[in-house]
């Protein structure tokens, strides 16, 4: 498929420091497609990362010239750039959303519902200037994304497991997870691309199991080598324990708590379907 599609170059990476950046850079790489990198905080000394703030009035004055663009950065920030990205030669765009749009909706925690509607905004708006301005657009949303040691998720379990060797659950904790790896979505995003099928469609793309978020923390148990030990609670003594927490882990939120036992479970057929999407089982290594 890749040699009967190349992307068009030269190639920009957008949030090129996320989870999914590295791995990424690493495959646009291994393609010889010398892509560039654009970060607020660029490392020294590698000529392809740029120094872009998205936010930033004056972003034309940064970006290179590019074909095709991967955007990885929160989408809230994409619609701004389109101008200048077009202006700079953009024919494609892979942007990436989250399943968070959904999810996220009726969330009993405000900060979450705004977020939900800001991605919900954010892709109508990119969806709506690339159908007027001729920019083929493609969105991935993904579920929850982990790459080990790297994350807010999986690894954020992982480091309570090893700090208190439990795990407190709301409830039974028995919702529904489809955790995705990060180097998964970068080799999605490429094959995305390549496709000419994925040309303005929005994809949901899951990791390759669906498990409880109880089997979900066994796992990350067994990747730490160790015996699962999770500890089920009533919601309410999981909610009054966020609060407590809440100091030591700011991130922490009753909200957390009532989603653990809520089906957050989508369904990538038309991403198997479309660009070969095959993600790996969780089993994850730390
Ligand atoms: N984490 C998850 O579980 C999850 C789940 C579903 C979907 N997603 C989506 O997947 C993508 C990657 O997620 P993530 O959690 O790894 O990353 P993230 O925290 O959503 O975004 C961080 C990236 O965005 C860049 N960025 C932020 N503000 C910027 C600005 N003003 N100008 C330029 N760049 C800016 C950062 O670059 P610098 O800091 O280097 O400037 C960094 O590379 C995002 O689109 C996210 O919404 C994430």
């Amino acid at each position: 498929m890749d040699s009967e599609n190349p992307l068009k170059t030269p190639v920009l990476v957008l949030g090129a420091t996320s989870l999914i950046g590295g791995h990424l850079l690493e495959r646009l790489k291994a393609d010889d497609l010398d892509p560039f990198a654009v970060s607020r905080q660029p490392p020294a000394g590698d000529a392809c990362w740029i120094d872009g703030d998205l936010r930033d009035p004056d972003i034309s004055s940064h970006l290179p010239p590019a074909a095709t663009v991967f955007s990885l950065s929160p989408i809230w920030l994409l619609p701004a750039a389109l101008p200048t990205l077009k202006a700079r030669g953009m024919e494609r765009l892979i942007a990436f959303s989250s399943t968070s749009r959904f999810t996220k909706t009726d969330s009993p925690d405000a900060g979450e519902r705004a977020v939900a509607q800001a991605l919900a905004g954010a892709e109508a708006a990119v969806e709506a200037w690339c159908v007027e301005n001729g920019v083929a657009w493609t969105i991935l949303r993904p579920t929850l994304i982990y790459d080990e040691g790297h994350d807010e998720n999986v690894s954020r379990i992982a480091r309570l497991v090893e700090r208190f060797h439990v795990m407190p659950l709301s409830g039974k904790g028995e919702g529904l997870r489809q955790p995705v790896h990060a180097a998964d979505l970068a080799r999605g995003a490429v094959a995305a691309a390549h496709a000419p099928t994925t040309r303005d469609r929005a994809y949901n793309l899951v990791g390759g199991e669906t498990l409880t978020y109880r089997a979900m923390v066994d796992r990350v148990f067994e990747g730490l080598g160790r015996t699962p030990r999770s500890l089920p609670m009533p919601t309410w003594l999981f909610a009054l324990l966020m609060r407590l927490a809440k100091p030591f882990y700011p991130g922490a939120t009753a909200a957390m708590g009532v989603r653990m036992g809520q089906d957050l479970a989508f369904d990538s057929s038309e991403a198997v379907r479309d660009f070969g999407w095959a993600p790996r089982a969780f089993h994850p290594r730390f």
